[in-house]
This record gives C-alpha cells, sequence and structure tokens, in this order.
C-alpha cells in the first residue's frame, strides 16, 4: 500500500505513567476528511497530541509525506504544514477577532493579508466581528476563529479536536459545512468528533478508538452501517 499523507503508525506512549496509547494507528489523505471517535478518555485527544508532538512516544512513528518527524516539536510540525486546534483553551478570549488572526500568522515572515481575507470569506461573521474581544462571541462564532486562527498558517494538515463542542445542531451542521469545503480546497481534515453519526456522515475515512487502540475502522459509509458500531457507539 501506498505511503499516506499524513501516518501516527502503531502509536504507544502516554504522559509519563502508564500507556494511554496501544499501537493506535490514524491516517489521512491530501483534501479527505478522517474523523475519530469513540467513547469518553477512549483517547482520542491523546492520539491527535501525539500526531502534533505534544506527547512522546514509546513506540510507533508519525510520518509526513513519508518524512518521520516523530522527533519534532510542535513548532516545527507548523513549520512543515500541520495546524492544531485543541479541545480546550483555543482562542485568546481577550484579543479581538482579528488579533487572533495575527497570533495564527506568528511564523509567516510574508504578507498574511491574502490569508485573512480568505479566512473571512470562509466564515463571513468573523469579518463583521473583527475588532470584537473573541470571548464575546457565541460558542460556534469562537469555534470558528479558532478554525481561522489554524488556518492563517497556510497548512496542509488542519487536525481539530472537537470542533462542534458545545454548539446546536444548526451551528454543527453549518461548521461541517465549512470544513467540507476547507477539505475541498486540498487540506487534510483529521477532526475528532462527538457527535459520531453527523461526523462520519462527512468521513471518507473513520477511526472508532476505544481504550487506546483502533476498535473499527473504515470508509465513513461503512462505519454507519456496521451493525456493531451503530449498537456500541451510534446509539443503535
Ligand atoms: N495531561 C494528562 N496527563 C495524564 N493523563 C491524561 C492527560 N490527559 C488525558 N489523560 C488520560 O488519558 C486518557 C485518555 O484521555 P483523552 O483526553 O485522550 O480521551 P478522549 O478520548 O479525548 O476523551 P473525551 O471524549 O473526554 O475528550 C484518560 O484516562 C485521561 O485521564
Ligand atoms: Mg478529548
Amino acid at each position: 500500500m501506498a505511503e499516506p499523507f499524513l501516518i501516527g503508525e502503531a502509536m504507544t506512549g502516554g504522559y509519563g505513567g502508564a500507556d494511554i496509547l496501544h499501537g493506535c494507528t490514524i491516517a489521512v489523505e491530501p483534501g479527505e476528511i478522517a474523523v475519530i471517535v469513540g467513547p469518553n478518555g477512549a483517547g482520542k485527544s491523546t492520539a491527535m497530541k501525539a500526531v502534533f508532538g505534544m506527547l512522546s512516544l514509546r513506540a510507533g512513528a508519525v510520518r509526513l509525506k513519508g518524512e518521520d518527524i516523530t522527533a519534532l516539536t510542535p513548532q516545527a510540525r507548523v513549520a512543515k504544514g500541520m495546524a492544531f486546534v485543541p479541545q480546550t483553551s483555543n482562542i485568546f478570549t481577550t484579543m479581538t477577532v482579528e488579533e487572533n488572526l495575527e497570533m495564527g500568522a506568528f511564523l509567516r515572515r510574508d504578507d498574511i493579508r491574502g490569508t485573512m481575507d480568505q479566512v473571512y470569506t470562509l466564515f463571513p461573521i468573523l469579518k463583521e466581528k473583527r475588532n470584537q474581544a473573541a470571548g464575546e462571541l457565541s460558542g460556534g462564532q469562537r469555534q470558528q476563529v479558532a478554525v481561522g486562527r489554524a488556518l492563517m498558517t497556510q497548512p496542509s494538515v488542519l487536525m481539530l479536536d472537537e470542533p462542534t463542542a458545545g454548539v446546536s445542531p444548526i451551528v454543527m451542521d453549518e461548521l461541517f459545512d465549512r470544513i467540507i469545503e476547507v477539505a475541498r480546497s486540498g487540506i487534510s481534515i483529521l477532526m475528532v468528533e462527538q457527535n459520531a453519526r453527523q461526523a462520519l456522515e462527512i468521513a471518507d475515512k473513520g477511526y472508532v478508538l476505544v481504550q487506546g487502540g483502533n476498535r473499527f475502522t473504515g470508509t465513513g459509509q461503512a462505519l454507519l452501517a456496521d451493525p456493531d458500531v451503530r449498537k456500541s457507539f451510534l446509539g443503535g
């Protein structure tokens, strides 16, 4: 099989104590949406952090375009085209929307105006509210700020940990539509979602993680159709 664009392969490790991940493998191709689902505490966020270099693996590897990046810091991975929106504290609440976007581009030395316009085209409400403190925005709008901030680095891989947490179903659908748009532009999307059914509907590839390992892997449609996955993880 061909080498995936980004892969965390057989990742094993944790936070210094007992291992949280046990041979967990996650991969995504350009322009594809890969979704990680699973129960609370399964290790979904830990798997994302491992792919982004926020914890050191005891075994396994992370490769981007065939290059072993297992030893690279998160910052070095950003320079290689990876962007990560963590599950919590993903915006600077006292800064304005526009300042948040500027912070996202801190590694860049070129003109960021064009990318900011792209973010404002993707999320028009952010342009309207660009001079408002990000902390004053609604939950869905804050998530747009977080995604927009990540896009300011012009990533080839966008990693999102529960981008729709705490938002209404309508806002969730809108966010998913924007995420599909980002993927269509050729960016790889790797995201964790607790809205498993809806997320798998837009997923090219799905991973069901349980206790730090891969329980089920398949296309989003295959997982949605799998009776075991439905019964155990999708509420029937
Ligand atoms: N910083 C940390 N230090 C030590 N243990 C941690 C840390 N973060 C998470 N854990 C532990 O790792 C395990 C997996 O947690 P993780 O946050 O990856 O799960 P999750 O699948 O993202 O859950 P959720 O759906 O609640 O977000 C849990 O047992 C958790 O207690
Ligand atoms: Mg989590």
